[in-house]
Formats: C-alpha cells, sequence, structure tokens
C-alpha cells in the first residue's frame, strides 16, 4: 500500500502524503499553489467558474475533459494530469486561439467567468474540431455568465475552432510524457490522511469490497457530484472516504445480443455514445442530466446507489427493465432497479456492499420515451421525469413499464397506469384512461420545484403527450405495431 499521492498540475509534478477525505481540488489550487485563474463561484458544481481539464488514461489513451475543482477530491486527482487556466498558450507563447477568440468576439465583460469557459471550450475544442452551435450549448451548459449573454461566446467557439491549431497545441506535444507519466504509476492501493481524515483510494475491485470489510462505515465516492457538495454546501464529515472513480473495472461497458452491462463507475458522458446508438429516442433525456463537466464526472452507479427520489437515470432504468449487482467479499447478488429503492433514504444495500453494475436489456422494438420537466432546460434539478416502455404487437399493448421520479420517496413504477395500456388497444382512449389512472398512483408532495397538483397532472400529461408523439411519428409505429 502506498500513502502519496502522485499526480500533473499543468507542468508540474505533485507529490502529497497530507491529503485528508474532503480536500478539494479547488482549494488546492487556489489556496495551496496560489494559482487563482481558476475562479470559485458557487462551489457546488453549478456555474463553471472553477473548471479546469482533467486528464486520465482510459485503456491506456490519455483523454483530457472539463470538470468542476470545486467539488472534485484532491485525493482523485492520483494518476491525473490536471490543467488549468494558467497552462494555456498559444504556440508563440501569446494567447491560446480559445483565449484571443474570446477576446475578438468580446465574450467576457466582468471576467469573472471567463476562465472557466475558456477551460469548457479549450475543453471542446480539442475533443471537437468542428462543433456544431448546438454541440457548442451542450459543452457549456454547466458554465454560467451573468453579463455578456452566450451569443459572443458561442461565437467565439466557431472562431477558434476556424483558427485551429489543434496538433501544435501543449497537451498535444506533451500527450507523451504524460501518458509515460501517468502509466508509470503503479495500481496499488493509497492511503493518505490529513489529522483524522482519512482518504483511502481502493487498487482495483476485488479491493474495494475488502477496504470496505474493513471499514463498513467509510462513504463512497464516486464522481463526488453528490457527495462533493455535502461537504461544501453541509459541511459533512465524510472520512474515512474510499473514492473509487478511478477503478478501470468498475468502467466496463459490455454489449451482447439482449442488452447491456455498465460499470457502476461509467460516467454519464462515457455511456452518451451508447445513448446515442442504441437509445436514441433518450439522448436529449440524457444531455438534460446536469451540464457537461458534471456529466463527466458523474457515474450512473452514483446516481441508482445515492437513492435520490429525483435522480433521472433510475426511471429509465426501471422503465427499461434493469437489475443491479452488488458486490461485497461475500460475493455478489442481483436485485432488479424497481425493488432496489425501498422507500426514501433506504435501499436494499447492506454495509460493506456496494453497485458493482447496472444491466439493462436493448429495447429492441419497444417504444421509448423519457421526460425531464424542470425550470429551466439545463443544469436544473427535476421536478418530475418519467420513463415509458411500451410493447405493442398486433395494434395491441402487450407489456407496458411506466416509471417516475419526484412522484414519491423513491423511483416508482406508476401500476394503475400500466394495468389501464396492458392487453388494450393502442389507441388514443387507451392511452387517456392510462392518464387518467396515473395521476391516482402517486400522492406526490409540494416543494418549491412543484406542487403536489402540478406533479399530479404532469403524470397524466406526460403519457397523453407519448401517445402524440407515437402516433405523430408513424415511422416507429410502423415498426412496432
Ligand atoms: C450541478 C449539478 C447538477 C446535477 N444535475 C443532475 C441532474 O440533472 N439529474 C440527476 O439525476 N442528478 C444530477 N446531479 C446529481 C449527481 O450528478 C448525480 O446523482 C450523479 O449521478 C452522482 O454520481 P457520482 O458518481 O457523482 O456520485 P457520488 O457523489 O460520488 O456518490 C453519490 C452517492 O452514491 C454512493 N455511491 C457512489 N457510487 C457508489 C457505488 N458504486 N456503490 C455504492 N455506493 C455508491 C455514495 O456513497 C453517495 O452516497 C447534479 C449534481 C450537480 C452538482
Ligand atoms: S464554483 Fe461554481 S461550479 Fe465550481
Ligand atoms: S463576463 Fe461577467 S459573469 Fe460572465
Amino acid at each position: 500500500m502506498a500513502s502519496e499521492l502522485k499526480f500533473l498540475l499543468n507542468d508540474t509534478e505533485i507529490r502529497l502524503t497530507e491529503v485528508g477525505a474532503s480536500d478539494t481540488l479547488l482549494d488546492f489550487i487556489r489556496l495551496n499553489r496560489r494559482m487563482h485563474g481558476t475562479k470559485e463561484g458557487c462551489a457546488e458544481g453549478d456555474c463553471g467558474a472553477c473548471t479546469v481539464l482533467v486528464g486520465r488514461l482510459h485503456d491506456g489513451a490519455l483523454r483530457y475533459e472539463p470538470i468542476n475543482a470545486c467539488i472534485r477530491f484532491l485525493a482523485t486527482c492520483h494518476g491525473c494530469h490536471v490543467v488549468t487556466v494558467e497552462h494555456l498558450r498559444g504556440t508563440n507563447g501569446g494567447l491560446h486561439p480559445v483565449q484571443q477568440a474570446m477576446i475578438e468576439q468580446h465574450g467576457s465583460q466582468c471576467g469573472f467567468c471567463t476562465p472557466g469557459f475558456v477551460m469548457s471550450l479549450y475543453g471542446l475544442w480539442m475533443q471537437n474540431a468542428r462543433p456544431s452551435v448546438v454541440e457548442i450549448e451542450t459543452a457549456l451548459q454547466g458554465n454560467l455568465c451573468r453579463c455578456t449573454g452566450y451569443e459572443p461566446i458561442v461565437k467565439a467557439a466557431l472562431a477558434a475552432a476556424e483558427a485551429g491549431g489543434q496538433a501544435m497545441d501543449a497537451l498535444a506535444r506533451e500527450r507523451d510524457s504524460v501518458t509515460a507519466f501517468l502509466t508509470a504509476i503503479p495500481r496499488e492501493r493509497v492511503e493518505t490522511a490529513r489529522g483524522d481524515e482519512r482518504a483511502i483510494l481502493p487498487a482495483d475491485a476485488a479491493d474495494l469490497a475488502a477496504v470496505l470489510a474493513e471499514n463498513p462505515k467509510a462513504t463512497i465516492i464516486a464522481g463526488a457530484t453528490d457527495v462533493g457538495l455535502w461537504v461544501t454546501k453541509m459541511m459533512r464529515k465524510i472520512s474515512p472516504a474510499v473514492f473509487i472513480g478511478h477503478l478501470a473495472d468498475l468502467k466496463g461497458i459490455t454489449r451482447d445480443a439482449d442488452g447491456y452491462t455498465i460499470g457502476a463507475g461509467v460516467t454519464y458522458s462515457e455511456f452518451e455514445p451508447h445513448i446515442a446508438a442504441d437509445f436514441p429516442q433518450v439522448l436529449d433525456y440524457w444531455q438534460r442530466i446536469a451540464g457537461w463537466q458534471v456529466r463527466n464526472a458523474g457515474t450512473i452507479g452514483g446516481n441508482v446507489a445515492n437513492g435520490s427520489p429525483i435522480g433521472e437515470t433510475p426511471p429509465l432504468l426501471i422503465a427499461l427493465g434493469g437489475t443491479v449487482t452488488l458486490r461485497s467479499t461475500a460475493g455478489r447478488r442481483d436485485v432488479a432497479l424497481q425493488d432496489y429503492f425501498i422507500e426514501y433514504g433506504k435501499q436494499d444495500r447492506n454495509p460493506g456492499e456496494f453497485v458493482e453494475s447496472i444491466r439493462i436489456p436493448l429495447p429492441q422494438t419497444d417504444l421509448i420515451a423519457a421526460y425531464k420537466v424542470s425550470k429551466r432546460a439545463h443544469s436544473d434539478i427535476t421536478a418530475t421525469a418519467a420513463a415509458f416502455r411500451i410493447r405493442v404487437d398486433g395494434g395491441v399493448i402487450r407489456d407496458a413499464r411506466l416509471a417516475y421520479g419526484g412522484m414519491a420517496g423513491t423511483p416508482k413504477r406508476a401500476s394503475g397506469a400500466e394495468a389501464a395500456l396492458i392487453g388494450q388497444p393502442f389507441t388514443r382512449a387507451t392511452f387517456e384512461a392510462a392518464a387518467i389512472a396515473a395521476e391516482s398512483d402517486f400522492q406526490p408532495l409540494s416543494d418549491w420545484r412543484a406542487s403536489a397538483d402540478y406533479r399530479r397532472r404532469l403524470a397524466g400529461n406526460l403519457i397523453r403527450r407519448f401517445w402524440l408523439e407515437q402516433a405523430g411519428g408513424t415511422h416507429r409505429l410502423d415498426r412496432a405495431v
């Protein structure tokens, strides 16, 4: 077992032994290294002022992604290349093409948000040489600007793409040496401490099971997009913290003829190409989860394990008929996702167990859809989410799975609405009956996101919307009916 964290910060090698569970990357950058280009705005992953790039090896290949340094724990930088705005430079040592474009397109006024925007645009520029306006907007979902307005920033992204130069960029030139540095870091358990605050990085999934057996009350942390806020907003103690976001054996994505097995540590961004390929009907839903930085860090396993009644993936995974595999030193067990959520704050997971993977069947010819209703289109918390999977054969509905979030203490199926659909003809009248039934399926709460009455009406109206979309989209009907 090692007791030292090793990573690269721009072009400096960092070695640290005194790191506690809740030390954040942003504090390290700003307070310890005195690098003030990276800003702190909200400290909860919402504004993007703290955006940095984190490079990590994926199957031996180095990949950089923008993330929020405010909710990223320092210990998770072990084995990474952290790139801040100070690292940006043009080939002649002047401004980087992205920075130059921001100036020329008037993309900055007070400038507080600007380094964060520049880092998101830099991440996009490196990944996508010719982004469309929609792709630029998607990349900027997690960055907030209060003064400039977004049009000049989008224009800056287009101008930076026009300027090009990726092959000559510092990150391209350093790729081989960074890869060699990261590859040389051994895969072993690392444990550091500051005072009585312990941070543990297991070597692999088997080691994670061992660590949890030794520390059954430890806090498991994957992408930290929930747990980060426990620290920055609620000042909660999370020690001992077991970090799992780096574990390659929780990042597998395998597809067979029947479906996908998704490692619990797979992030939203990592699974997005598979959503686009096999579940294109819900790509928009997927891209409305948080913003790009959070989707680069947040994991599907974390969204399931947190047991939140308003998490976006559980309704979808339940509608698709998903199961979760739990693992501990005692072995593995599979639980249907709909049974995993027992009641608010309680899941079918024992101390020492962790979510290892999630299995979802392919929809085949089923009709599927997922809806998120929130006050803002992007980077907002759900009032109600719903996902539907309907199997139609010979004009008759043979199976229906309708799962909702935000309607009860857990994500839940609408059993009355499902009963109103199954065995009935695929007609407007059937869906109208299901919509009415759905309104009695739940006793939702009123909160600042939505009233109980609004939520109840939504439950029915989303079914009406589904019918209208499916009835209008004849290509889907032709395929399935
Ligand atoms: C700005 C912002 C916007 C957001 N928007 C959305 C949104 O639109 N929709 C949405 O659904 N969520 C949203 N979230 C919440 C969050 O991003 C998701 O819940 C995310 O999937 C959590 O994953 P994580 O890996 O970051 O989990 P963590 O924060 O690392 O952990 C979350 C919980 O799961 C546990 N855990 C994590 N992995 C495992 C595992 N493998 N086994 C057992 N326990 C585990 C942790 O102990 C903790 O209790 C948002 C968060 C932020 C900061
Ligand atoms: S400071 Fe706002 S996202 Fe980090
Ligand atoms: S320029 Fe002031 S917040 Fe964006």
